[in-house]
């Protein structure tokens, strides 16, 4: 261990630092009364119970009670150690930390690593904007002016030239005392598995330093200069560098705004410094990846509304819909998502040149909000004069409902759903509640004792919620597809306000055709919609149910649905009841006996 760190410094970092600063910067903070306050960043809320005090120098959390001062908040936000957090709160005092005792070697030679590997990447950096400027970089140079980009977007996103040559950046840093393992260790050195030779990573390469949201630079990505391939080279993988969480352009944006509201998410390096060139700078680009819940909830404390940007052709759909499947359960009150397309054949580089800056800033103001999008998209190839299709079409826009945490934005999609098909909206939140498997559905079945999840064969988690009854007769039908030969001729069983029941129609309709008769083809069929989705959940649990009596029960169940479809009232009073129970309530003798003469006669 390296020396301790003395507590006079502590009180003393503490005496100088502003925990409201330290706090502001990661989460988005309003001014109430003496205090300030916001959503916590340590739980998920939709109304503000976060407070940080200015005079008392900590946050509190009235919803989950955490709190603490401003190391407390570093080491917890961003995962630090206390050392650690100590380092970060007196470099931006510019303090040195002292130690009592520096004497252990090893914590010394740690630590000197670790330093040496920030400290590289630095260099790194340093050496390419020199050589940008150098007459080595005449080529980049020109390239760079033929983008478009004037030397003051070149200086502000640290641009440079990686000389072609396979050891400039190593002698380089060797000449400085730092080792060939450190730097193929960080990524800009590659070494050669036969002969463990070494050679630079980027050569004759435009240099894109990625940086951290501290501005620390942790990565690069280096573009060719003319059509050779691979365009871009990235970083690998190191132990400052995580593709999926960081973003490119981010640190820039937040130096060019102190304030800032909106971020849009473009998908290249091109893209955001030639959005910055003409004043746009509130761009990001994620780094080949597609947009992770990772860079969602970092951007989300930082700013309330994205923009994503996508291409207008097909892979650009399938990029949104893949965005919105994760925005989604990210969506609280106050935060806004928007889904701006593209021409075809554009991007946000050359589409700005082409329109200017004020054309690219309209199609971001008007890019469709998450609601419409979503709407437009489970709409997008069905011809919803059908009833069939406007099922499936609420049904998807439902699931996707689901998937949105409580509040304001939840109730007007249903509202809006309701306004689009027709459909009351009274039955929609009848549905969703029962999606989540409350346990009055449990008691449905009068055959059946009340079921626990159980945990799939394959040993895979058990997918949580309890089933409801018309869920579990189609997952009997999933598991075991033949038994489509002893249902009814007729479908009315299937409860058409339920989700799984319109499901279990489709699903009984497609097997009696006979051409779907193992649980992989059925899948195939639905593959890739919410459908399908609810089929592989279904799928992979195993039925309670053994074997031999899966027939005898799904004929069970059927009788019991017919005759549950003609008698709601009933059903609602033992429901009513069943759930006054499983909410911990003793029922009276007078109730239990009511519920015992309901259970049999809805048994008949
Ligand atoms: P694009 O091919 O759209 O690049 O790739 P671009 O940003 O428009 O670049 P220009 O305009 O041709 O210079 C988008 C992103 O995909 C990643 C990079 O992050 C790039 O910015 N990418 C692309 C790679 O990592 N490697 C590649 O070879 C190509
Ligand atoms: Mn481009």
């Amino acid at each position: 261990m390296a020396g301790q760190i003395p507590q006079r410094f502590i009180d003393d970092l503490l005496a100088r630092i502003d925990v409201v600063e330290v706090v502001g910067e990661r989460v988005k903070l309003k001014k109430a009364g003496r205090n300030h306050s916001g959503l916590c960043p340590f739980h998920q809320e939709k109304s503000p119970s976060f407070t940080v005090s200015a005079d008392k120098q900590f946050y509190h959390c009235f919803g989950c009670g955490a709190h603490g001062n401003a190391l407390r908040f570093l080491m917890e936000y961003d995962k630090l150690r206390f050392p650690e957090a100590v380092e970060q709160l007196a470099a931006r005092l510019g303090m040195e930390v002292p130690r009592e005792g520096d004497d252990d070697p090893r914590a010394l030679a740690r630590e000197k690593k670790r330093k040496e590997g920030v400290n590289l990447l630095e260099l790194a950096a340093a050496f390419f904007r020199e050589r940008l400027k150098m007459p080595e970089g005449q080529g980049a140079r020109d390239y760079l002016e033929r983008r478009g980009l004037s030397p003051e977007v070149v200086r502000d996103y640290g641009i440079g030239y990686a000389p072609a040559d396979w050891e400039a950046l190593r002698h380089h840093l060797v000449e400085r005392g730092i080792g060939e393992a450190v730097q193929v260790e960080y990524g800009l050195l590659v070494q050669r598995e036969e002969s463990g030779r070494t050679y630079d990573r980027f050569r004759d390469r435009v240099m894109f330093p990625i940086r951290d949201p501290r501005g620390r630079t942790i990565a690069f990505g280096g573009r060719v200069l003319g059509d050779a391939k691979p365009k871009y080279l990235n970083s690998p993988e190191t132990p400052v560098f995580h593709k999926g969480r960081e973003l490119y352009g981010l640190y820039e944006a937040r130096q060019a705004e102190v304030r800032l509201e909106r971020v849009v998410i473009v998908e290249g390096y091109m893209d955001v410094v030639a959005l910055a060139q003409f004043g746009i700078r509130n761009a990001v680009a994620t780094l080949g990846t597609s947009t992770s819940e990772e860079h969602l909830s970092r951007l989300f404390r930082l700013v309330g509304e994205v923009v994503f940007c996508f291409d207008g052709d097909r892979a650009g759909r399938q990029a949104a819909t893949r965005a919105l499947q994760t925005v989604l359960p990210l969506m609280i009150d106050g935060r806004q998502a928007r889904f701006l397309f593209l021409p075809e054949g554009e991007d946000p580089d050359s589409l700005v040149r082409r329109e200017g800056p004020e054309a690219f800033q309209d199609r971001i103001t008007c890019a469709s909000p998450l609601s419409e999008f979503l709407f437009e998209q489970a709409a997008q190839g069905r011809d919803l004069e059908r009833i069939e299709e406007r099922e499936r079409y609420a049904s998807q826009v439902l699931a996707a409902i689901g998937r949105l945490p409580e509040g304001v934005l939840k109730s007007l999609l249903l509202t809006e759903l309701s306004r689009r098909t027709g459909v009351d909206q009274s039955s929609f939140a009848a549905l969703m509640a029962k999606k989540s498997g409350t346990a009055t559905e449990v008691s449905k079945a009068p055959t059946m004792a009340p079921e626990t999840p159980v945990a799939a064969p394959s040993g895979r988690k058990a997918d949580g919620a309890t089933l409801g009854l018309m869920a579990r007769a189609l997952q009997l039908l999933v598991h075991e597809p033949a038994l489509v030969a002893r249902l009814p001729e007729r479908d009315d069983w299937c409860d058409p306000e339920d989700p799984d029941g319109r499901l279990c129609r489709e699903v009984v309709r497609l097997l009696k055709a006979g051409g779907y008769r193992s649980a992989q083809v059925l899948l195939a069929h639905f593959h890739g919609t919410p459908e399908g989705e609810r089929l592989a959940v279904l799928a992979r649990r195993e039925p309670l149910v053994p074997r031999g009596l899966r027939g005898a029960e799904l004929d069970n169940w059927v009788a019991y649905f017919q005759r549950h479809r003609q008698q709601p009232s009933r059903q609602e009073e033992i429901d009513a009841l069943l759930a006054k129970q499983a909410g911990g309530e003793r029922l009276t003798s007078e109730e239990r006996r009511q519920l015992m003469a309901l259970l049999a006669e809805v048994g008949k």
